[in-house]
Order: structure tokens, then sequence, then C-alpha cells
């Protein structure tokens, strides 16, 4: 189990989880449930083992995995960069005075108010992924830096969902047809800007390093033709994210360290066999720096046995604040927080509220037979991609995020209320909520 849990989480004497010295029985009793847990030193120690191969400025943490004002401080804190992928976290990372020249912003439909105010701004690059974009960028005469997309046709093993650099994808440009030599040309006649180097994130999730290699052999063939036909030679060479982190205790990913490496090695060995000289090389972990930092806390409402079937254990949130299993079949381990030595024994399925029955969180998790409600679940390693997924779906509020470190447990993103819900509805005729709605939406339920 200790694979998936955050840096010494441990079981304290009560028999509760112990995590960033904060009890969690604690913490779910004071901020109630579900709540996602996340520990900084974890957080930061992912991020400093990216560094300490590649330099802080080297690493951008990709904030889609977890996005709010006290992440982007943190990040910030470590002098890593940040890679936003839309308005909304550009604005975030804006509220938490992260430097504009440390972001770089990603989107393969970025809009133009998006870009006037990446611009506006003053973000430090921009990556291209479309020709509409590349003209779009000329017209609003930006002064940044850029990189181009590459789509390198690498089929990473992952969730078909978040597989990123297959020739058949959204993203980028691909490397057949010369269309990413094109893109190449087109972007660094863009005057005002400076065209540093190329972009590659094949996907998420990815455990084998011969994914990686093969991005590497691609890009690095790619660098050696724009050299020969366009005399062009990058500065910058950012192969993404996507490093695997282990989601059961059964899973064995690298460390961030040796992920890093890796690619690294990877890179400067193709470069080198095409006479390319390297560029800095630049990375985008968001998984690998979050992932295993968080661990979310449910409180088991009801226990339903089918005999001969399966038993159901249902918690008080789900699907709309992990919505992965019900996206790519994850699996995930589950543990009762407040009793972590009783001994397991029944396989269970853990059920979100939701009305749907593919509202599940963890299948086959194995808890103790004398499980009741009240008990408090805690999945680990859902420090990413989760609260960054949520939605409201069933009208539920959110849950809080809360950093804990040496003891202490700050609220960073505070619990939804029925009131934050329905802050935006309005009566059939377009006025606001009467008094009426004002005075249900007040009360807590
Ligand atoms: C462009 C880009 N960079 C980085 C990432 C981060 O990936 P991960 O969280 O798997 O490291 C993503 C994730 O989708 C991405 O799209």
């Amino acid at each position: 189990m200790k694979n998936v849990l955050p840096h010494g989480a441990h079981t304290g004497p009560a028999g509760h989880l112990v995590v960033g010295g904060c009890d969690t029985v604690e913490l779910a009793e004071r901020f109630g449930t579900p709540l996602i847990v996340l520990d900084r030193a974890t957080f930061e120690a992912n991020a400093r083992a990216f560094a300490s191969v590649l330099g802080p400025s080297h690493i951008f943490y990709a904030g889609k995995a977890l996005c709010c004002v006290a992440v982007c401080e943190l990040v910030d804190g470590l002098g890593l960069g940040l890679d936003v992928c839309s308005g909304g976290e550009l604005a975030t990372a804006l509220a938490a005075g992260f430097p504009p020249e440390r972001i770089l912003f990603h989107g393969n439909n970025k809009s133009v108010e998006e870009l006037e105010r990446a611009r506006d701004a003053g973000v430090g690059r921009v990556v291209v992924d479309s020709f509409d974009e590349i003209a779009a960028i000329s017209r609003l005469a930006m002064s940044c830096k850029l990189l181009v997309r590459i789509t390198p046709g690498v089929e990473a093993h992952t969730h078909e969902a978040v597989q990123t650099g297959q020739y058949d994808s959204k993203f980028g440009f691909v490397t057949i047809g010369g269309i990413a030599l094109r893109a190449i040309d087109a972007a660094r006649a863009i005057s005002g800007c400076d065209l540093v180097g190329v972009h590659a994130h094949i996907g998420s999730q990815i455990f084998e390093p011969s994914a990686f290699e093969l991005a590497a052999e691609r890009l690095a063939e790619l660098l050696a033709t724009a050299r020969e036909e366009l005399g062009f030679s990058a500065s910058e060479l950012n192969i993404g994210g996507g490093f695997g982190v282990a989601e059961t205790s059964a899973e064995v990913a690298p460390s961030p360290q040796a992920s890093a490496e890796a690619v690294l090695a990877a890179v400067q060995a193709e470069l080198a066999a095409r006479g390319v000289p390297v560029p800095a090389v630049f990375l985008e972990p968001g998984r690998s720096i979050a992932g295993r930092a968080g661990v979310t806390v449910y409180k088991v409402g009801t226990v339903k046995r089918i005999p001969g079937v399966r038993t159901y254990l249902s918690v008080d949130g789900g699907m709309a604040d992990n919505p992965r299993l019900a996206l790519y079949g994850t699996r995930y381990d589950a543990f009762l927080a407040n009793r972590m030595n009783a001994p397991s024994g029944e396989l269970v399925t853990v059920a979100g509220k939701h009305c749907e029955s593919g509202d599940l969180l963890v299948v086959d998790a194995r808890m103790p037979g004398d499980v009741a409600p009240g008990d408090l679940l805690c999945i680990p390693a859902t420090g990413a991609y989760t609260y960054s997924m949520a939605s409201n779906y069933n009208r539920l509020p959110r849950p809080p995020v809360i950093i804990v470190h040496d003891g202490e447990a700050t609220e960073v993103i505070v619990r939804e209320s029925h009131a934050d819900v329905l802050r935006l509805d309005r009566h059939l005729d377009g006025t606001p909520l009467r008094d009426r709605a004002a005075g249900i939406v007040s009360r807590r339920l």
C-alpha cells in the first residue's frame, strides 16, 4: 500500500490514517466528507525530483492535473514553470501572482480572447497547435516564445482517451506529409514572436519508457530534417508529461527522477546519432507530481449485500468528484481510514451516490467484513485529475481540497454549498432567485 500513499503516511496510535502529520479522521470531522487531502511534502518532493535532473525552470507543472491558486503558489515557490491549457487555468495562475514569463499556454483551440489575455499578461510561451492558430497569433501581434506541437505518431500503451501522440489526434501537427515542417516554417515567420522549438505530449499514465524513446526518435528525425531543409535549429525541446503513477499497490511506476533521466538520455542519444545539437530539454509532468500526493476520504452511507452477486458500499461522493473509473476504467485501492488495523476480508465494490449504475469508484476492494455506515473510506493516489475533473452532476456540491503539512491542515478550496451550486440560476422570467429560493439555499443540507 505504501507505493500509493503520500510519503510519510502511516497508521497513527488510534488506528487512523495519518497524512502530512494530520489524522484523517480528525480532518473528516473538521472539514466533512468527501474530502480531498493533498500532502505538500509529497507534491514538493516529486517536483524537486524532476527538477534535480533538468533544473526547476525546465519543468512545467501541468496545471490540468490539479489547478487552484494555492497549488500555483506552491509551484511558484518551487521555481517551476506552469503549463496552463485554458483561460480559466491562466486566470487561476495570474490570481496566484504566478510570474507570467514562466507560464506556457497549451490548447488545440485557444480562443482569440484567451490568446489576447495571454498576450496582455505577458505569458512567456505559447505552444501552437494548428495553422489557424498561427494565423491568429500573427494577427494579434503577440510577442512571446513559440513552440510547435508535434504529433509524432506514437501510440503509447494507455487508455485510448488519454493517448495523444498517434496521428489520428486532434492535437498538434503530424510528422507525415511534411505538415510539421510546414508548421515550423510558418511559426518562425510570425513577426514579434520567437520560435524556440518543438513540443510533443504522447499521452498520460504511460508506464513503458519505450513510448518516450520512440517519441524522442521521431522528434530527433524531425529536428534533423528541419535543420537540413529549413535551416531551423531548436533551442528548446519539450517532451510533455504522461509519466505513469501507481494507482493500486500492485502497480510499479518509475520514480520521477528515473523518468526524467530516461527521457533526457533518449533525447540526447537520438539527437547525437543524427549530429543535431541538443537543445534545452523541458518536461510537463502533472499526475506524477500531484497524483500520489492526494487521498480522498469519503463516508460510507450504505452497505448492500446481494447474495452470490456482489456487495456494494455506497459513499457520499462519486463520479462527480472522481470520474476516472467511469471515463477510463481506472482501478484504485481502498481501505478504511478510521480502522487501518482491521483485518480485511470481504471483496466489495465502492459506489458513489449518483443516479448512474456506472457511478463506481473502486471495483473489488477488500474491506473488513464488519464495514458499516459511518466508516471512513480512503482512496489513495487521487491528487491528480479528480478535483480538476469534478462536476456538479446531480447538483452535488464539490468537496474541499485541504493541504496538509507538518501537522497543519489548510483548506485551499472550500467545500461548495448548495448556494454556490444555485448561484447562477435564475427564475423562468430571468430574475434572480427570490427569497423563498434564497431561504432554501442558505439551509445546510
Ligand atoms: C500537453 C500536455 N502536457 C502535459 C500533460 C500532463 O500529463 P500527465 O499529468 O499525465 O503528466 C498533459 C495531460 O493531458 C498534456 O495534455
